[in-house]
């Protein structure tokens, strides 16, 4: 999931491109962008300036906030920004389906996800790509180092986030995956859109029925992909759902445990996380797709987490409350 998912406040670096300026950029640098309505809070500028200077790559990476109506204002700023020698883009809410709509060409994992948000360019073609499911992945397995194959995956939530990260999470050899959303149909919306996966199965949330509850309350694994990362009390959810849980993640990030954190601890969950790994690896699967070269994220990892504490730290002093 990219920056859209971030409950943190404004990165200390901001580039702010409007319209107008979609085609200026530093001289001599090859030019990138995030786009999103809202998009000052986007950490994306920051970490992949981290990267550049890492890799000594010579890029301009700044945010764009475009209008979310009249829904043709995307494709716009897009093309005016490939036409102006831009070469690529993170997309982030609400416009990760326009984005879809506008590539002429999809990776396997964005048509699947319906998402994208990554564009670039093969000669005139604007290629489409997700990278938060392998963002997500490579978090777990790297950073955290839980290993997949094999395992039971509850995942909540049927909405853009959670259809991103299906195809990796199953090409990573999970045993089962349980997608429970609490609008039933659209998750068997879903798991029929990957019928071909055996692993695959739909609930309800919170799960309902003797299977779905013996399925959910055998995941190894938790992951909120559902947009309720605000909701004080957490999801509705059963707590005996985490008592075999050895991680709940979040795909949202926050300086402070998340709401679904606190209720996995207390229902049991060996371990929890927030999704800034997630952030940070997206950004440099994107990365990849544009440079060619892979940046090594436990540093920009490290240099963000610290951010966002201090920034809390900071407002905590100031009487402003959390992050988020
Ligand atoms: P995103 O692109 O962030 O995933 P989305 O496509 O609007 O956003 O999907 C939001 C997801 O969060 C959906 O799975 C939604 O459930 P419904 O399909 O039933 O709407 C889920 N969601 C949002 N708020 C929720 C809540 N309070 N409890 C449970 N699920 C919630």
């Amino acid at each position: 999931m990219s920056a859209s998912r971030s409950s943190a406040s404004p990165a200390a670096e901001a580039h702010d491109a409007t319209e107008g300026t979609v085609g200026t950029g530093a001289p001599g640098r090859d030019r990138y962008l995030v786009i999103g309505n809202p998009i000052a809070h986007s950490r994306s500028p920051e970490i992949h300036a981290a990267f550049a200077r890492q890799t000594g790559q010579a890029l301009s990476y700044d945010r764009l906030l475009v209008p979310a109506t009249p829904p043709e204002a995307f494709g716009r700023a897009v093309d005016r920004f490939f036409a102006q020698g831009g070469r690529g883009l993170n997309v982030t809410l609400p416009f990760k389906e326009h984005a879809f709509a506008h590539a002429r060409r999809h990776s396997d994992r964005a048509r699947l996800a319906g998402a994208v948000n990554t564009l670039a360019l093969d000669g005139d073609t604007v290629v489409g790509d997700n990278t938060d499911g392998p963002g997500l992945v490579i978090d777990l397995r790297d950073r955290l180092g839980f290993d997949l194959a094999g395992k039971s995956v509850l995942l909540l939530g049927a909405g853009g986030a959670a259809r991103g990260v299906v195809m990796s999470l199953l090409q990573a050899g999970v045993g089962a995956l349980v997608v429970a959303n609490r609008t039933p149909a659209r998750a068997e919306r879903l798991a029929t859109q990957f019928n071909a996966s055996p692993a695959l199965r739909a609930a309800a949330l919170p799960p309902v029925g003797a299977v779905a509850l013996s399925a959910a309350r055998a995941a190894d694994l938790i992951v909120n992909a559902t947009s309720s990362g605000v909701l004080a009390g957490g999801l509705a959810l059963p707590p005996e759902l985490f008592e075999g849980c050895t991680l709940a993640y979040d795909c949202v990030y926050a300086a402070r445990p998340t709401a679904f954190m606190l209720q996995a601890r207390r229902g049991g969950a060996s371990r929890t996380a927030d999704g800034l790994g997630m952030l940070v690896e997206q950004a440099a699967e994107s990365f990849l797709i544009w440079r060619g070269v892979r940046p090594a994220t436990a540093p920009v990892y490290r240099m963000l987490r610290d951010a966002i504490s201090a920034e809390a730290a900071g407002s905590d002093a100031a009487g402003a409350g959390d992050a988020r």
